[in-house]
């Protein structure tokens, strides 16, 4: 499998997307064509990323029309609502923090409620056309959040990151790994230090891989050497993307991430959060809101399928802290780079797109 792959895709009348969990081993396409096939893929993590899997749900709203259109006969505009309104609801209670999924389905679903008087076709056209705006504008903001992010990368360039906010996490091109990719595009010095985020080890197997496609140099190290590197200076700023940014600031993202920042303030090392407006959720005041998903720990306790821990050993699974604004040293978003303090910039950023 080269770098230029996709994430998610539509292919005659079906959502495909690579079934994650088995990168770096395998890229297997799965294809699903039904709404509940897709939100399986999201709840199994076969696709994952906050950006990624709005725009899977997206896609999951154009079967659920295009279904419902089948059945439909001209006139049934509220039924093909309700089902649209079912789907969206399947869909959302997949995975509860990143906000990038309600907001998704909220859009698609809003673009149908626009249209006058339309024939069932034509809803399901205009919520599949939706999803396809959804899935470029996810790449081009992404590339912006690059060309903006590169400025901060410090001229050693060697960057400490958590989770997998790359391609794989979004319609292409990723967004903490966007400044990233951007600075060796550039040709400037670039040195990953690559988390390799327990339990789900999206650092190890995804970005690992991503970086290694583009011949981005990069050192993988557990998550609990983070302190050791940065101690020694190794580390000149931290990048990470995000699941949800809310009102005041607040950054829900991958476990582990709310760690990062309370070590990269204690050895003055800047922390930086790249995510697109579709993240910001200004809904919310504080980070004591977001919902945070609790996933099996069973994912804990296994490892690739085997147990790691004793039989009846309880373990913890929450897979999201929220790291408060005053950590945040500054957001990178598709319009620009926010210094703190951040509430009516990202009220302005929301309001004005
Ligand atoms: O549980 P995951 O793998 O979906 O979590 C992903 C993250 O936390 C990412 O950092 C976040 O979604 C940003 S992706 C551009």
């Amino acid at each position: 499998m080269n770098s230029a792959f996709r994430t998610v895709w539509w292919e005659a009348g079906q959502v495909c997307l690579i079934d994650q969990r088995l990168l770096p081993d395998e890229a297997i396409v799965v294809r699903c064509t039904t709404v509940e096939e897709v939100a399986h893929a999201i709840r199994t993590m076969q696709i994952r990323g906050a950006p990624a899997i709005g725009c899977a749900a997206a896609y999951g709203m154009a079967l659920a029309a295009h279904r419902a259109a089948r059945e439909a006969t001209d006139g049934d505009q509220q039924r093909m609502y309700d089902h649209l309104t079912a789907a969206k609801m399947i869909l959302d209670s997949q995975r509860p923090t990143a906000v990038n999924l309600s907001w998704a389905t909220k859009r698609v679903l809003e673009a149908a409620r626009r249209l006058i008087n339309p024939s069932p076709e034509a809803i399901a056209h205009t919520v599949l056309e939706e999803a396809h705006a959804i899935l470029a504008e996810d790449l081009a903001m992404c590339h912006a959040i690059g060309r903006h992010g590169v400025t901060l990368i410090p001229p050693r360039g060697h960057v400490l990151t958590h989770c997998n906010a790359g391609g794989l996490a979004t319609a292409g091109y990723g967004t903490a790994l966007a400044p990233i990719r951007k600075a060796h595009e550039q040709g400037r010095p670039i040195h990953v230090y690559v988390d390799e985020t327990r339990p789900f080890l999206q650092g190890a197997r995804l970005t690992a891989w991503e970086l290694q496609q583009e011949r981005i140099p990069l050192t993988l190290i557990t998550d609990n050497m983070a302190g050791y590197f940065m101690k020694r200076g190794e580390i000149d700023c931290v990048i990470v993307g995000a699941d949800r940014i809310v009102a005041n600031g607040d950054v829900a993202n991958k476990i582990g991430t709310y760690s990062l920042a309370v070590l990269a303030h204690a050895h003055g090392i800047p922390f930086y959060v790249a995510a697109p407006s579709s993240t910001i959720d200004i809904s919310l005041p504080n980070g004591d809101a977001i919902p945070i998903e609790e996933r099996s720990p069973d994912e804990v306790t296994t490892c690739f399928g085997r147990r790691i821990a004793p039989e009846g050993v309880t373990a913890a699974h929450p897979a999201f802290d929220v790291t408060p604004s005053r950590l945040v040293t500054a957001l990178i978003t598709e319009r620009g780079v926010i210094y703190p303090p951040f509430g009516d910039q990202l009220r302005q950023l929301v309001v004005g797109s």
